[in-house]
This record gives C-alpha cells, structure tokens and sequence, in this order.
C-alpha cells in the first residue's frame, strides 16, 4: 500500500471511531488543520502545486477558410472566427504577441466532392501562415475529409454508402502530403478510420517527410460536444452520425485499445477528445504507450464555459478556463488544445 493509500485507510478508520485508531488519526491531523496549513497563502499553494501551466502547454485552433473575404465569428465560441487568409495573417500575429506557440490548423475548402478530393486548400492555409512566420509557428495541420465530403462524413463512401477504407486511408494520406509538402510542422489525423495513423507515416516517410510528426487523435469518442466546430468546418454530416467511426463512451476497452494501435503505427503523440469526458483515460494510455498524452477542450466544452459566464452564472470565466486545464494537467495531459489558448498569458500563465 502506498503511504497515501495508508493515510486514507487511517482517515477512514477515524471516521469509524474506533477508539484506538481515531487517536491514531488525531496524531496525523493534530488540530486538525493538517490539511490545511498548507493552503493558508498563495506562496505556500504555489510552493506545494503539483501541477504548473504555461501558454507552452497550450494549441490553439484556427479556422482557415478557402476564398473567404475578412473573418466571421463562430457562433458559441467567443472570439474565434473562420478566417481568410488575409484576415489568418493578422490573427497570428497577435497570438504570437500573447505567446501561442502551437496552432492546429483547420483548413475549409470552398467546394466540396463527392468521391475524389484535392487538398490544394490545404496548401494554400498552410502557406498564408508558414511563409511569413516560418519556425514561429509551430503548426498542426487536422486531418480529416469531413470538411471536404459533399455528405460531411470522414470518409470516402462506397456505392453502398459503407466507407471505402483504401480510397480513404489513400486520400488522407494524399492529404497529410499536401500538407508537409507546404510546410507543416506536424500533422493530425481526426478521422478515426482504421489504419490511418500507418498510412500516413509510411506516405510522409515514402515522400520525404520523414522528420514530420504523428499528433494523433487517437482516443476520440462520438460526441454531443462537437457542435460549434462543426459549424465552423462545415462539416456536419449530411445523414447518419459519426458512431460507425468515433469511439463509444460506454468502451473504456476500446478507447485504451485505439490509442494503443495510434501508438504502435507510429504516432509520435496522442490524444483524448473529448478532454472532459476522457479524463480518466489520460494516464492508463500515457502508461501503455509511453506516449505523450495531450487533451482536446472541444468546441462544446469551451462553447459551455462561455455561455455559463454570458448568462452570469460564473464569476470568473479567466479562473474556470485555468482551472479545467489543471485537470487536464493533473489527470496527465502533456499538453492541451482549446480554444482559449490565446487568453493564457492575459490570464498570467
Ligand atoms: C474532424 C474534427 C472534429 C473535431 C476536430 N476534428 C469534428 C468531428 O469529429 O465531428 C471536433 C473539434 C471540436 O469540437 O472542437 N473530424
């Protein structure tokens, strides 16, 4: 037993009241403000935190829209907007001036397809920001075909309407080329097929991007909390829901399992989404891959936080943002992606 489990086996015995114990106990606690003493001053709470945070920890996402003139704001989600190119330039500049660091990118195609897909978009999003700011930006480029299908899924389909799992693992592959071709720092594959990760290692590997790293999602549940974001990718699907492809919550097996087979194909790093409704699924991957794990805030999450405080009902929205990502700290995350990244250094962090 460790020393902790032993202090609140001791705790517990106090409780009882077994004479002997409790007295036991009353050593431990002594006025009983053991626990507390240690809380008393922001220096001593500084001194015994376990878990620290910096903007460094933190991805922000950005919307980047093909042929889109000036910006236009994502409905539920605060000041983040789908972006032209134009309008993308000036955004990051003022993140980096708040010292984001990391971006994930998502770029929205203006014509969608039915079966094949070109990912020119891709480059040109990747360019409008990797050319003016070069090793500034460290930039993720989401991969995923929701954006770019006519029916919104994240596959291509078949005749039948099942998914067509080479076509698609070949066109995310094309996809994550596009990317790294344009430079790209690193790419991450959202869709949840089968394979993907392999496939797009060996594709970057094969066409000279061997240095390009893996952020998969790769615990990633079918989710009421995407709602906001699919808004702003214009990527809902057109029938049917996302439960044939994304994890189930009520399958703590399989969740552990399709971060474990991410790892395994290569990804060089992991990740639990939705942030909130994975927390417990944070530590046992990081043990089983010896990955890092990072936690995605989805758009839902953040969406809440904000309309809690829009409404009045939370004093200190900077405070509860802070707060969510300690969890996400504490619960293991190496880093976490969220839409209030940009907010951390106003908030002191
Ligand atoms: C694309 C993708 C989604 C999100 C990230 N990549 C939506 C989905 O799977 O439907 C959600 C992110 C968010 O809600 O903030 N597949």
């Amino acid at each position: 037993m460790s020393d902790l489990e032993d202090f609140i086996d001791t705790l517990g015995a106090g409780i009882e009241t077994v004479p002997g114990e409790a007295k036991q106990v009353d050593r431990r606690l002594g006025s009983g403000w053991s626990l507390l003493r240690l809380r008393q001053s922001q220096a001593m709470r500084d001194l015994v935190a376990e878990t620290t945070f910096s903007v460094a920890n933190l991805v922000q996402p950005l919307f980047v829209v093909d042929d889109m003139n000036g910006s236009e704001l994502i409905p539920g989600l605060g000041d983040n907007a789908r972006l032209s190119a134009g309008a993308t330039h000036d955004v990051v500049l003022r993140d980096l001036d708040a010292g984001v660091r990391h971006f994930l990118l998502f770029a929205v195609p203006s014509v969608k397809a039915a079966v094949s897909v070109d990912f020119d978009h891709v480059r040109r999003a990747v360019e409008a920001i990797k050319k003016p700011f070069g090793d500034r930006v460290t930039l993720w480029v989401d991969i995923c075909l929701c954006s770019s299908t006519d029916h919104g899924h994240c596959a291509l389909l078949d005749r039948n309407g099942g998914i067509d799992l080479p076509g698609t693992l070949g066109a995310l592959s094309m996809m994550a080329r596009a990317a790294a071709d344009a430079g790209a720092d690193g790419v991450s594959p959202s869709d949840m097929m089968d394979g993907r990760t392999g496939a797009i290692r060996a594709t970057l590997d094969a066409t000279g991007h061997g240095r390009v790293p893996v952020m998969s999602y790769s615990t990633k549940f079918a989710s009421q909390f995407y709602g906001p974001f699919r808004g702003a990718a214009d990527s809902a699907p057109q029938f049917g829901d996302r439960r044939h492809y994304q994890l189930d919550v009520r399958s703590r097996r399989d969740a552990i399992a399709s971060s474990v087979r991410c790892a395994n194909e290569g990804a060089d790093l992991l990740m639990v989404k939705p942030g909130m409704t994975s927390i417990d699924l944070i530590a046992p991957i990081a043990k089983a891959t010896g990955k890092g794990v990072g936690a995605y805030q989805v758009s839902g999450e953040y969406a809440g936080l904000l309309a809690l405080s829009a409404q009045g009902l939370l004093s200190n929205l900077d405070a509860a943002l802070v707060e969510t990502w300690h969890v996400f700290r504490r619960a293991g995350a190496a880093y976490v992606i969220t839409y209030g990244a940009r907010r951390a250094s106003a908030i002191g962090l």
